[in-house]
């Protein structure tokens, strides 16, 4: 968050023009006020989770267990709230993950930020990570044995921030986190990551490659926004 008022509210308007225009493409024609989530609960547990994530963030900085470390600038652990009802995992960082260290930054994440926005959620109330931390050279599909040497460190933050729901956000998300292959048939379907709802769907990447598949995103996440207890926003009828 800028330490600027003025670049601030630039920030917030950005981000409320995000969410707008998300909506727009989907249809909704009508906001509600006071159907904004919360996160849960800060308290003490939430700072002992926070010191916990960011020891984890440390021993991924200086993993060394595949060859991706000898290519990357910095790794990418994810950030987000440390007591998130929500969870989103991607699939590994890209170029601009790289160069920021910060998950979906480049084009797929400002996407992403959208799908949040439009679900009534801010960026930094959710949790977003990869199952890789590093970047595979040239953005290759993770390797199987680099996915079993990096899970580990996705599954020790998703026991720390105990999500209500986690998002997985392709098909390698899915089949890191619950070894289902299908992401097409899979997509809207819960299935359960250690006793979490998982709803599996489309990669924004994806989506940019394919919007008219944004609708089916969209389904999904109004699903997830159902099992969370909020009411979705209002969407035009077909
Ligand atoms: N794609 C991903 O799967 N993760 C990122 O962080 C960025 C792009």
């Amino acid at each position: 968050m800028p330490a600027d008022p003025s670049e601030e509210m630039k920030d917030i308007a950005g981000q409320a023009e995000a969410y707008l225009l998300w909506m727009k493409d989907e249809g909704v024609q009508r906001i509600e006020a006071g159907n904004a989530p919360s996160p849960r609960a800060g308290s003490s547990q939430g700072v002992d989770v926070d010191m916990d994530l960011k020891k984890i963030a440390k021993t991924i900085g200086s993993c060394r267990k595949c060859s991706l470390h000898a290519t990357r600038t910095h790794t990418v652990p994810g950030q987000g709230h440390p007591r998130p009802e929500l969870m989103f995992v991607g699939e590994a960082p890209g170029a601009d993950e790289d160069e920021q260290g910060l998950a979906f930054v480049g084009r797929a994440g400002q996407l992403l930020t959208k799908m949040i926005l439009a679900m009534g959620f801010q960026r930094d109330e959710v949790f977003i990570a990869n199952i890789l931390k590093c970047r595979p050279p040239d953005n290759r599909p993770p390797l199987p044995e680099e996915m079993e040497t990096c899970l580990p460190y996705l599954k020790d933050q998703i026991r720390l921030l105990k999500p209500k729901v986690i998002v997985a956000l392709g098909a390698t998300a899915v089949r890191g986190l619950v070894g289902l292959e299908g992401i097409s048939k899979l997509r809207g379907n819960w299935v359960k990551f250690e006793g979490i709802d998982l709803m599996p769907t489309y990669h924004p990447a994806y989506l940019l490659r394919n919007p008219p598949a944004k609708k089916d995103v969209w389904m999904d996440l109004q699903e997830v926004l159902r099992r969370l207890g909020r009411t979705p926003p209002p969407v035009k009828p077909a």
